[in-house]
This record gives C-alpha cells, sequence and structure tokens, in this order.
C-alpha cells in the first residue's frame, strides 16, 4: 500500500488532520474526505474556477494544488462564508437578490472566487471585475447577473 501522508488543515476554522495519499488534491480532500461537496469539480484540471476555495483568504484552484502543500494553511470553502447565526455572507446575498445563476454549478466558485477577488482590492470598475473574474466560467451564462451582484457588493456603479 502506498504511505498515507498526514496534513493539517484548518477548514472554515475547524481543525482537521487528515490522513492521505500524498496525490490527493485540496479539492477530493474537501470533497471526498471532508464531506464538503459545496466546492465543485467542473474540469478538474484548472480551466473552469468551479473548485475555487480561499487559502488564508486568497483565491485558488483546488484542483490545481496537493492537500500536503497546505499543512496549517486556512481554508474558507463556500460552506464557510454564511455567519454563524446562518445569516449569509453579503456575496450570498447580493447572488440571491440578482438571480445570478441557473444551475447554480458553478456558483460557490463564483462566490468564493469574488470574495478573494475583494480582498485583492485591484477591482475599481466593472471592466476589472469582469477580467479578474474570467477565471471562472458559467456554462448557463448568467455572467450579466454575476457582475451585477459582485459590482453592488464592491459599490462599484454599474456602466451604462
Ligand atoms: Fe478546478 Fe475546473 S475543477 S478549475
Ligand atoms: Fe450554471 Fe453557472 S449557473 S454554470
Amino acid at each position: 500500500l502506498p504511505a498515507l501522508g498526514t496534513v493539517r488543515l484548518t477548514v472554515n476554522g475547524t481543525a482537521k488532520t487528515l490522513q492521505i495519499a500524498p496525490w490527493t488534491t485540496l479539492l477530493d480532500a474537501l470533497r471526498e474526505y471532508l464531506n464538503l461537496t459545496g466546492t465543485k469539480k467542473g474540469c478538474d484540471h484548472g480551466q473552469c474556477g468551479a473548485c475555487t476555495v480561499l487559502i488564508n483568504g486568497k483565491r485558488i484552484n483546488s484542483c490545481l494544488t496537493l492537500a500536503v502543500m497546505h499543512d496549517d494553511h486556512e481554508i474558507t470553502s463556500i460552506e464557510g462564508l454564511a455567519n454563524a447565526d446562518g445569516s449569509l455572507h453579503p456575496l450570498q446575498t447580493a447572488f440571491v437578490d440578482h438571480d445570478a445563476f441557473q444551475c447554480g454549478y458553478c456558483t460557490p466558485g463564483q462566490i468564493c472566487s469574488a470574495v478573494g477577488l475583494m480582498n485583492e482590492g485591484q477591482a475599481k470598475s466593472e471592466a476589472d471585475v469582469r477580467e479578474l473574474m474570467s477565471g471562472n466560467i458559467c456554462r448557463c451564462g448568467a455572467y450579466p447577473h454575476i457582475v451585477d451582484a459582485v459590482t453592488e457588493v464592491m459599490g462599484i456603479e454599474k456602466q451604462a
């Protein structure tokens, strides 16, 4: 049998210790070992953004990184964004208010990516939001409403 590696992750504020094969992606660690299936597997090779989570506040495609590389890192997935009292993160509320999804498969990744975008502090315009969110693909084409939701929360004025 292959040797298992030990990794300690803080996931949505809770410390977790996993015994996993060293080639396990962070995405599979979340979904298969921790039962956090909110993070989606679209392409499994870095092209769709459905697997986006936050590591120490920075967005990352979790299918492209190995869980063992994140010992002692803080992982936030879509399940960790709401407040302890159940009230939604402002981006989650905005996605609901703006109908920013159809099938919803891309939505957890879109929302985590938008949280990362806000942490980066680079986006100043609607065009910036479109450009800097371009790694998150929506097969339903819900982009106009996704942009509406993100720009509203960021306080960016919509272009006419
Ligand atoms: Fe990771 Fe598509 S599943 S980018
Ligand atoms: Fe269906 Fe985006 S809402 S993929």
